[in-house]
């Protein structure tokens, strides 16, 4: 059994081209002109975008004695009605704990609730004499990228010498290392002389975690990725002041891979007035102005990928009934909204073109988290993951109208041009008109391959 998609537009990172796309079981088998199957789809006038690549989501992930408002189930969905057929979620080891462990510990909560495609990056908090052949274990295990958390001081955070011995290992193993650049030692005290004087308010949360902290970080990150000779790829990044680092590290030879979120590109600190927790995530929101750096950052290609770091807990009884900002969970809901977002406010405001979305949400993170080709790109052999975004169409963002199982969304009221008329993951649709069109849960865990070294 198969089926055609006729007359779309197919975008990939090399242009657009107008023709049909056949697919059989998981693959797309050919690309032509009058091609037929069992089924036609008729989707001329609709863009077909590679299926997205959010690698970086926090599915049932406890936080601060709470747990997200998403697990793997709800936040798979959304992932889907939002565009996106495979996440990279993280697996966090904790004190005294192998990665194995907790590896395992992650992945049983996935059992039978992904509805799309997954796979899991590392977070090494308790670097020990085990770290490296351990490290090397997870790589047979299709876990090819690990997480250091340079902030988070006493539970996540580690200090430079860890961060040298896991890029001289990473080198030596094929594995990417990734970055959280912030200062946590600095952020401790600025925190702790907020709460002395009795600032506790959301507001101080971004207080406390100026854009220097995040400048100083990148610089460190950078510095020792220069002294380990390997890449550095860094999640997350919110300032202008840490891209500008970033280019004259580029310039200079550094290697280094760059992920940015919505949020620093289209929401600023001015939220922290009204209902400040719900954007209490780290880094905070920044200035105008760095939304526009990050954004420029998108179009002349220093910012290779956008994820969402969709971390999802309820307004309401999570986020509004801590008693300081230090208490409130961190991070915000994401994963449903990337593409459109992307679309309408970045390609349709002509900061990137249609071409550079499917790099930055697709093509480019399969490249650097070794999925590619199978996913990331629309071509003769790669898995059948395919959007069909239909152009004609306009409506708004609400929380009300959205999958994934959290009360807010930062982007109520956002206007959201196109609509995904379809997903298809690995040839199955999963998606028809903006809902779920499956019963059950398909999403197949994705064995990544080594680092082979960027794009
Ligand atoms: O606030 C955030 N971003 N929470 C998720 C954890 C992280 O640092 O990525
Ligand atoms: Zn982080
Ligand atoms: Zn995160």
């Amino acid at each position: 059994m198969g089926f055609v998609l006729q007359g779309g537009k197919i975008v990939t990172t090399l242009g657009i081209i107008t023709a049909d796309v056949l697919v059989e079981g998981e693959k797309v088998i050919a690309i032509g002109s009058n091609l037929t199957s069992d089924e036609a789809f008729d989707v001329s006038g609709c863009y077909l975008l590679p299926g997205g690549i959010d690698c970086h989501t926090h599915f049932d992930l406890e936080v601060a004695g709470t747990i997200t408002a998403d697990d793997f189930q709800s936040g798979t969905k959304a992932a889907l009605v939002g565009g996106t057929t495979t996440i990279i979620d993280y697996a966090t080891q904790k004190k005294r704990e192998s990665l194995k462990l907790a590896l395992d510990n992650q992945f049983q909560k996935t059992n039978n609730k992904c509805f799309c495609d997954f796979g899991f990056h590392m977070g090494i908090t308790d670097w020990n004499n085990n770290t490296v052949s351990e490290m090397k274990a997870l790589m047979a295990c299709g876990v090819t990228s690990f997480k250091l958390y340079m902030a988070y001081k006493g539970t996540l955070q580690v200090d430079d010498g860890v961060i040298y011995k896991a890029l001289k290992t990473g080198k030596d193993l094929g594995a990417l290392i990734t970055f959280h650049c912030e200062n946590g030692d600095v952020i401790d005290v600025l925190v702790n002389e907020a709460k002395l004087k009795g600032e506790l308010e959301p507001l101080y949360h971004a207080l406390t975690r100026p854009s220097l902290v995040e400048k100083e970080a990148v610089t460190r990150c950078l510095d020792l990725a220069e002294l380990a000779d390997h890449y550095a790829y860094i999640v997350h990044l919110s300032t202008e002041a840490g891209l500008d680092r970033i280019i004259a590290a580029k310039e200079r030879g550094v290697r280094v891979l760059v992920e940015t979120c919505p949020q620093y590109l289209l929401l600023d600190d001015s939220r922290y007035k009204t209902e400040g927790e719900k954007y209490v995530m780290s880094p905070p929101l920044r200035k105008q102005s760095d939304n526009k750096a990050l954004l420029a950052g998108l179009k002349n290609g220093i910012i290779d990928t956008v994820a969402t770091d969709h971390c999802s807990f309820n307004f309401a009884g999570q986020k509004n009934s801590a008693s300081d900002f230090s208490k409130i969970p961190n991070g915000a809901p994401g994963v449903e909204h990337r593409l459109s977002l992307l679309y309408t406010y970045g390609v349709l405001k002509h900061h990137i073109s249609i071409q550079q979305l499917v790099a930055l949400t697709s093509t480019n993170v399969a490249k650097i988290f070794g999925l590619y080709p199978k996913k990331g790109t629309i071509e003769v052999g790669s898995d059948a993951d395919i959007v069909v975004l239909d152009p004609n169409f306009k409506t708004t963002i609400s929380y009300q109208k959205q999958i994934q199982n959290v009360d807010y969304t930062p982007y109520e009221g956002f206007s959201k041009k196109g609509k995904i008329r379809y997903t298809f993951l690995r040839g199955t649709k999963v998606v028809d008109n903006e809902q779920i069109c499956i019963k059950h849960p398909t999403g197949k865990y994705q064995y990544r391959k080594p680092f082979k070294g960027g794009m």
